[in-house]
């Protein structure tokens, strides 16, 4: 791996790498002329990939040198996001990068302490050029998250009642990424990113059984008898119990606001949910 950089050919180090949003982001960047280097807490497999665990911090000072720009986020699993990123926005500083845009979530700034608002706050206080994302739910937890339910019993299961969500396609969260590490356009500004409408999870039912061809519905379900299948599923107590919190700001409505910002950044509409399910048809067959 070449860890020397050329200005005409800047290199963007993407955490998250091999998960939902960073995936789409890398051939994004690359289509855009950018070296990537792609972290992984595994064994890297490939030249671009590069060791680095959030967890221990491991691998840090290795993945930072040579690089321009971050696409920063903390992987999933855990609730002190503050303390995991700390290092890493350190690391940044350190190396002086030129753009820096941390994925965060949508709500995080409703509380000055919420741990993801305190790493926002650090990066914005670095002096480098920043960004901060904060995406809406995402379509993609419907394939990921939600999908044993959908799969096993053609049923959505979860505690939000009738509440809509504005959910948004973590395609549209990588370009709108890709957008802002390779233009100066928009340089230290912050973005909820969100679809264009906001649906109910009766509607997002309607739309997987359209796009399959099944009978896909929606039961809601109490957050006490959501709680086992979380624990079941491997998700860390204080973790599911996270969930279960920011699942109850879904149902009171939290999640039903829109932004322009895809449109504005990227220049087109997000995509919509009936687009989402006929791309991912074949993980609720
Ligand atoms: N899902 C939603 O609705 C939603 C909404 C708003 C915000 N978010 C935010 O989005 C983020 C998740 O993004 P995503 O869905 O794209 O990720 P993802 O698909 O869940 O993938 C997790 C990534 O984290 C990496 N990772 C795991 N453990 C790690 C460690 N110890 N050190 C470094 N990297 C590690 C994994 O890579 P390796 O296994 O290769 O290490 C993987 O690339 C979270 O911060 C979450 O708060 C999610």
């Amino acid at each position: 791996m070449a860890t020397h950089t050329n200005p005409a050919q800047p290199t963007t180090l993407i955490l998250g790498a091999r998960g939902t949003v960073g995936s789409a982001l890398n051939p994004l960047l690359t289509a855009l002329g950018h070296r990537t280097r792609l972290a992984t807490s595994r064994p890297p497999q490939a030249a671009d990939e590069v060791h680095l665990n959030l967890l221990t911090g491991e691998g840090l000072s290795t993945a930072f040198a040579g690089v321009d720009h971050a696409f920063l986020m903390a992987p999933p699993g855990h609730i002190n996001q503050d303390v995991l990123l700390a290092p890493v926005i350190d690391a940044a500083r350190a190396h002086n990068l030129k753009r820096v845009v941390l994925m965060s979530a949508m709500g995080a700034n409703a509380d000055e302490n919420a741990p993801l608002r305190l790493a926002e706050k650090q990066l914005q206080a670095t002096g480098l050029a920043w960004n901060v994302i904060r995406p809406n739910w995402f379509m993609q937890n419907f394939n990921t998250f939600w999908l044993q339910g959908i799969r096993e019993q053609g049923q959505i299961f979860l505690p939000t009642g009738q509440a809509r969500g504005s959910f948004i396609d973590a395609r549209d969260i990588a370009a709108v990424a890709a957008a802002l590490l390779t233009t100066d356009t928009h340089a230290n500004a912050e973005f909820d990113l969100t679809g264009a409408e906001a649906i109910d999870h009766d509607q997002v039912a309607a739309l997987l059984s359209q796009a399959t061809g099944r009978t896909i519905g929606y039961t809601e379900v109490t957050p006490e008898a959501m709680r086992p299948g979380l624990l079941a599923a491997g998700l860390p107590a204080a973790y599911a119990d996270f969930m279960l919190l920011i699942l109850g700001y879904f149902k009171a409505g939290y999640a039903e606001r829109t932004t322009d910002a895809v449109q504005r950044i990227t220049g087109r509409a997000p995509i919509g949910f009936a687009q989402y399910a006929r791309d991912y048809r074949e993980a609720w067959a």
